[in-house]
């Protein structure tokens, strides 16, 4: 159940996440090993080769696609590190024994590693591939700290001309492509080789987080408006990964996709750790005979990440919660932190507020049996936590937002009283004085 609250408007808490019992799709982290070094990959592997060189076996992969095979997984997602970088045969092997378990196959690649000779193999045995492609061949050069701009185009086109499989291209957004010459070079190409597009917006992951490449607020919203006036145009551009409702502006909110970490998915190590997603280092148990996926799936650990026991307040009280599941819960290198864009867009609203005079602006206050507070117009709940913020919002004189940050007792952070008066302010629950 969600916990610490400030409203429940509009939430439907019937349906229980924790009741799904096996992921749709899982990812096969087949290797840690990369040939590149992106400024903002989430797994870091480019950057210390020495540190993260493991690899799969191929016996713990026919394990997870017998497992994933009895529990009605629909895809395996095969990615890394660079999964080409598996030893080939092997590879071949293991994308032979999920085919003969039906079961949907995708490669994510950086493309650099497929050639004329092994993809005329790898389209038998493979439904789609995905190819990552950051902008122009200086800015995809430059991003991924190298010189292969024209295998991957390459492979791009051994894809797009495939009459076997579908292709799409990867456009991870990041800070060096927040940029319209980029962005619309990968657009142009999509066209041209008939290929789906989707931009995945950098999470604040691994060097992302460290490096000054995080996309921030303003370039997520760029590039939101570049797609919508592409799709208007008949261009069907989407997010890959999530992007929460509350980050986008009104005309790009159609574009907001949810986080299915955990839920609808789940990643596994190449030790066979399983894991929320493919950008989550933590592992929720090993895959063997004695410890089968659907044990793991179920255990406390991932069944209160699914219920979103430990989400802020803020994302609880959101109407959109059970669309968005709070964002990325995995961001700022932690398990279960809010979604740094969304925390961003709180840090924006706050200033545009902290400095002002208000009251709370609502007709009733009052504290119900399960000690929440209920103020009418729109009607929502606020945790008994949050009765000093509130009462210093009653006061006869307005006072000044971020006066209030000092008044409440060690129970609440200031910055839940940040998201608390932020959230006021969105619901047009602050009248403001000069
Ligand atoms: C980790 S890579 C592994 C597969 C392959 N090496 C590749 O680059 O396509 C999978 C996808 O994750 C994206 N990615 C890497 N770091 C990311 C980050 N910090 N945030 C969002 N996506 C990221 C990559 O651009 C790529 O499209
Ligand atoms: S994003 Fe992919 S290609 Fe780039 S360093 Fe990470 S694993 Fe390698
Ligand atoms: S659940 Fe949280 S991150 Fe998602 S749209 Fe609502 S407030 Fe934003």
């Amino acid at each position: 159940m969600i916990s610490n609250f400030f409203s429940l408007a509009g939430i439907e808490t019937s349906f229980r996440l924790a009741d799904i019992h096996s992921p749709v799709k899982v990812g096969i982290i087949l290797t840690e090993k990369c040939n590149l070094s992106c400024i903002f990959c989430a797994t870091e592997c480019g950057f210390d080769q020495n540190s993260y060189n493991d690899i799969i076996s191929p016996n713990m992969c026919y394990e997870i696609l017998d497992q994933a095979h009895k529990n009605r997984v629909q895809e395996i997602i095969y990615s890394g590190g660079e999964p080409l970088m598996y030893k080939f045969d092997d590879l071949i092997n293991i994308l032979e024994y999920g085919r003969e378990r039906k079961l949907k196959q995708t490669i994510i690649s950086n493309g650099t590693l497929i050639n004329d000779d092994n993809f005329p193999i790898l389209e038998n045995l493979v439904d789609v591939v995905s190819i990552s492609l950051h902008g122009t061949k200086d800015t995809h050069n430059k991003i991924t700290c190298s010189d292969e701009y024209e295998n991957t185009l390459h492979t791009l086109m051994l894809v797009s001309n495939s009459k076997k499989i579908s292709g799409s291209i990867l456009y991870t957004l990041n800070s060096y492509n927040s940029n319209y010459q980029d962005f619309d070079h990968v657009v142009r190409l999509s066209k041209e080789l008939n290929m789906e597009l989707y931009v995945a917006r950098g999470n604040d992951l691994g060097e992302c987080s460290i490096n000054e490449s995080y996309p921030v607020l303003g370039n997520l919203n760029k590039i939101a408006d570049r797609m919508t006036s592409y799709n208007n145009d008949g261009y069907n551009i989407k997010f890959s990964n999530c992007v929460p409702k509350c980050v986008l502006s009104t005309d790009n909110q159609y574009l907001a996709t949810s986080c299915s970490a955990g839920v609808g998915i789940c990643s596994i190590s190449p030790r066979g750790e399983v894991r929320v997603c493919l950008q989550s280092d933590e592992s929720l148990g090993v895959i063997s005979n004695e410890n089968s996926l659907s044990e793991i799936w179920q255990n406390k650990e991932i069944v209160n990440f699914r219920n979103m026991t430990n989400i802020s307040p803020y994302c609880a009280s959101c109407k959109d919660l059970m669309h968005c599941k709070s964002g990325c819960k995995l961001e700022a290198n932690g398990i279960y932190q809010m979604d740094t864009m969304a925390k961003l867009k709180i840090s924006e609203k706050w200033e545009e507020i902290l400095g002002k005079k208000a009251r709370i602006n609502c007709r009733e206050l009052k504290i119900t049996k399960q000690l929440f507070w209920t103020i009418s117009h729109p009607i929502c709940k606020i945790s008994i936590n949050y009765l000093e913020v509130c009462k210093s919002l009653m006061k006869k004189r307005p006072v000044v937002l971020n006066e209030i940050l000092n008044c409440s007792d060690e129970q609440i952070s200031q910055k839940d009283i940040i998201m608390l008066l932020v959230f006021l302010y969105e619901h047009n629950l602050l009248k403001f004085y000069s």
